[in-house]
């Protein structure tokens, strides 16, 4: 299986300053409990702002320039799926999104209510009919929703 797990702004934010520009309490529960023994794929700079491997997981980072301690590293994509084990989730950023999500059996997309002013890293816009489309939780900070693929 594989998935992609994203947090979203209204005006599709993911980052700003090397930084998630949000802190919700609860927002990430969801992220360990899907990734937990199973493995994450990250960008560089993704991995750099988490600042270390996360637990219980296995970690791949993609990177042309830099290896990390505690991590696997590999300069692509298909490399680090090829590695991977159990389901395997993309998990940011920019470049590692769009790549995938041709790819994605399931995206897990959290919608933060909120609208971020010069953000710098953004969700690639992707064709929404090709997913169907179940709305999770709801709290007023944000909404939970799941994009499967259509067979
Ligand atoms: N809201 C969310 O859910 C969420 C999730 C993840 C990240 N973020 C945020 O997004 C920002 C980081 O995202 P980003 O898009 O700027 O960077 P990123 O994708 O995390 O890292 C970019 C780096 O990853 C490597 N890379 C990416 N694609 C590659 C490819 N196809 N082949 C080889 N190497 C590749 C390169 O590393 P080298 O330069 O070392 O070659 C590239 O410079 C941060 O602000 C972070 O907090 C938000």
């Amino acid at each position: 299986m594989l998935g992609l797990i994203v947090a979203r702004s209204k005006n599709n934010v993911i980052g700003k300053d090397g930084k998630i520009p949000w802190n919700i309490k609860g927002e990430q529960k969801q992220f360990k409990e899907l990734t937990v023994n199973n493995t994450v794929i990250m960008g560089r700079k993704t991995y750099e702002d988490i600042g270390h491997p996360l637990p219980n997981r296995t970690n791949i980072v993609i990177s042309r320039t830099t290896k990390y301690e505690g991590v696997i590293t590999v300069d692509s994509i298909e490399k680090a799926i090829e590695l991977a084990s159990g389901n395997i989730y993309i998990i940011g950023g920019y470049n590692l999104f769009k790549a995938a999500i041709p790819m994605v059996d399931v995206m897990y997309i959290t919608d933060i209510n909120m609208v971020i002013e010069n953000g710098d890293v953004f969700f690639p816009e992707f064709d929404e009919s090709k997913f169907n489309i179940t709305i999770g939780e709801e709290t007023p900070e944000y909404t939970r929703k799941i994009y499967r693929r259509k067979q």
